[in-house]
């Protein structure tokens, strides 16, 4: 029997979502945290409650035979990949076994399964980097990827396979930079110090790049001289704006105190399906421009035409609201984040699409407040998937066909078993790989209620 604390030697049977081990000691079920299938692993049991048993990796004993060598000198310390060191055929069926064990345990059955749809780009596809100050062990000013499971300690990025030359030549120039500026960097213990993040966005489509150096309010910095040497950079890309954002907030995650534009525009443009999308600082956009493009082409396919009104929820800033516009009488869509609905509106009318209505709110209270019935709603969640409430309510309001895009197979399946329970039926699902060499995959699942099959 398995006991906390035991020190084991197992070899990995299978990997389940996201990127954890599974192994059998003596009939019982171990994940093993990190691991991969095909590994021996010497590992220790961390915890241990009824028939729920983890474990941490102490040492690899024998690689995997998925395993060769990863193009990159951090993998392993960075935290930015998982996968690199798995040729990408291999990780296109790990993603798309992983998301029909999920489905089948769920009870989740007869559908079509369309396979998964490559990454247009198996490197450089992301569109933002955010980087963030540190010190080297010889206390040197870094900038980099957060290390894995280290809370202060940033990885360089020389080599980088997740982004192009543009976002590491600027990079490197502003490192350049600052180090001779003798500006020191934040200490999240301390919150002392004065260099938070260097925020990198590059639209895949127009190669229009936006420069967002995050700051504390301590201490003088002068900038000029920074931007100065970024305009003289050699790029791929061309620079259209470079701003200054003070965060003086105590978390990790970015709070935007004093924006400040130091040179050009506050916003890049993709032009994703023929249709224009303003860029923000702060907006959200999915982070590989192209894979983008394929995605929310499934989405349009799986949604048809001739449809009447169409729910878009936790729409973002409206960008499958606007792709599926033509395709539709009226498209609602709802999103919590007040700058992405302005930014949604703003787009729209860039595009001329004038059947389009955006409302701030969550979707659990804004379901409510919606006299009109939908033809089609289309769900586009966070990780956490649909708040049970707000699942109950659309059930509720009975809508002929839903498009669920998720990327979180573990929510999805949750949330499709309850609409299975309550009328409906998954009648296809379609994988999309956005994020290539990590754990993560996304799925467009088109549901329907029984009789309208
Ligand atoms: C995966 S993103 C969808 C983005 C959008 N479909 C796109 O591709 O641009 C999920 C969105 O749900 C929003 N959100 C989270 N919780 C919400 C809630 N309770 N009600 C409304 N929107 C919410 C988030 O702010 C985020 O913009």
């Amino acid at each position: 029997m398995v006991k906390k604390g035991s020190i084991l030697t197992v070899t990995i049977a299978d990997t389940v979502f996201p990127n954890k081990g599974v192994a059998y000691v003596d009939g019982e079920r171990v994940i093993v945290h990190d691991a991969l299938e095909g590994q021996t692993v010497r590992i220790k049991i961390t915890k241990k409650r009824g028939s729920k048993i983890e474990a941490k990796i102490l040492e690899v004993l024998e690689r995997s035979p998925l395993e060769q060598e990863a193009p990159c000198a951090q993998f392993g310390t960075c935290g930015g990949c998982t996968y690199l060191h798995i040729p990408y055929e291999s990780q296109l069926e790990l993603k798309t076994r992983q998301v029909l064990e999920l489905l089948a345990d769920a009870g989740i059955q007869g559908f079509e399964f369309l396979g998964i749809q490559p990454s247009p780009n198996v490197t450089a596809y992301r569109n933002k980097m955010e980087y963030t100050f540190g010190d080297t062990e010889d206390g040197i000013l870094s900038l980099g990827l957060h290390r894995k499971r280290m809370r202060y300690e940033v990885s360089p990025v020389a080599g980088c396979q997740l982004v192009d030359e543009d976002f590491l030549s600027i990079l490197d120039a502003a490192l350049d930079y600052l180090r001779s500026s003798n500006v020191p960097f934040y200490h999240k213990k301390s919150h002392q110090g004065v260099l938070r993040h260097l925020v990198i966005r590059k639209a895949g489509t127009t190669g229009e790049i936006l420069v967002n150096l995050v700051t504390t309010s301590q201490g003088g910095l002068e900038l000029a001289g920074l931007v100065q040497k970024l305009l003289s950079l050699d790029l791929m890309g061309t620079i259209k704006g470079i701003l200054h954002t003070i965060n003086d907030g105590k978390a990790d995650a970015i709070q935007v105190d004093a924006l400040h534009v130091l040179w050009g525009r506050d916003y890049i443009t993709e032009k994703i399906l023929g249709l224009t999308f303003r860029v923000t600082a702060f907006s959200f956009f999915q982070t590989n421009s192209h894979g983008a493009e394929k995605l929310f082409t499934v989405v349009r396919d799986f949604a048809g035409q001739d449809l009447g009104v169409v729910f878009d929820l936790y729409c973002g800033t409206g960008t499958i609201a606007q792709i599926i516009s033509p395709q539709a009488k009226k498209v609602i869509g709802i999103e919590i984040v007040p700058e992405a609905i302005e930014a949604a509106r703003k787009n729209a009318q860039l595009n001329g699409l004038d059947n389009c209505r955006f409302i701030v709110g969550d979707v659990l209270a804004e379901l409510d407040n919606l006299q009109e019935k939908p033809d089609l709603v289309i769900l586009d969640p966070p990780r956490s998937g649909i708040h049970p409430k707000a699942l109950d309510k659309l059930i509720a309001v009975r809508p002929p066909r839903l498009v669920y895009v998720s990327c979180q197979p573990v929510s999805l399946a949750r949330d499709l078993a309850v609409f299975s329970a309550n009328g409906y039926r998954v009648v296809k699902v379609r994988c999309v790989d956005m994020f290539p060499h990590t754990p993560h995959v996304e799925c467009v699942t088109l549901i329907s209620r029984v009789e309208n099959i």
